[in-house]
């Protein structure tokens, strides 16, 4: 009995009503994209790059940040679809799917989700060592602040950073 109480108080510590509802960009639906793309972090969703970068990004997956991250041709025409089909200018009744594509420059391709202008900007006023720490280790890592990242839901009142804790602005 007392394991399992101990197990079931932090959720409850997390479940207080405290989550936001607001969905930032659409959730991720697609099990092969997140069998494949989830392997190695966070499996990110398809709203926060605009096709071109998705694009950019998929055909040099072999040299995906310093890893080899190649498909087999079946699974890379499927999941090369779905990022398109769900790409951020396709999801622009979406907040952050519209600020981002809004904050790039035109004719522009992103690299990454983190070095996009939106995404600096947001996170500017984060000291960085706590973004650089090992429980954290960069911008990248989503969901290690986000606790509802998952869901597509990047709200201030779920976020807490390793740490430091809730981020009160
Ligand atoms: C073999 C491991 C591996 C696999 C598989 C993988 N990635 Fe990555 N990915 C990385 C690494 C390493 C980085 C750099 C950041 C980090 O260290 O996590 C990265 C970074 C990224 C970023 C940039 C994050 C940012 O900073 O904004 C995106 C977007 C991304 N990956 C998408 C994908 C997609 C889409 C797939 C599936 C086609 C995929 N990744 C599969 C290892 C992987
Ligand atoms: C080190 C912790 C940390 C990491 C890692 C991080 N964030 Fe954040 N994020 C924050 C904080 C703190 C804020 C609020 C900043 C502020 O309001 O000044 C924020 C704000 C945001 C916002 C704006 C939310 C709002 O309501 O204005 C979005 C969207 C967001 N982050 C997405 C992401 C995505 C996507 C990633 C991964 C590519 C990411 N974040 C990685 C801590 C983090």
């Amino acid at each position: 009995m007392k394991p399992f109480l101990f197990l079931i108080i932090p959720l409850f510590v997390f479940a207080d009503g405290y989550s936001s509802k607001r969905i930032d960009v659409a959730p991720v639906n697609n099990a092969l994209y997140i069998q494949e793309c989830g392997a190695c972090h966070f499996a990110y969703q398809p709203g926060l790059l605009p096709e071109n970068a998705w694009n950019t990004m998929m055909n040099e997956l072999d040299n995906h940040f310093g890893v080899d991250a190649s498909l087999l041709h079946e699974d890379f025409q499927t999941i090369s679809a779905y990022l398109q089909q769900n790409s951020a200018e396709k999801n622009m009744q979406y907040k952050r799917s519209r600020k981002i594509v809004q904050s790039l420059p035109k004719n522009s391709i992103a690299k990454s989700i983190s070095t996009t202008p939106y995404m600096i900007r947001k996170h500017d006023e984060i000291r960085p060592s706590l973004i650089t720490q090992p429980e954290v280790k960069g911008l990248f890592n989503c969901k290690a602040c986000h606790t509802t990242a998952q869901k597509g839901i990047y709200s201030e009142r779920d976020i807490n950073i390793p740490n430091f804790g809730r981020w009160e602005d």
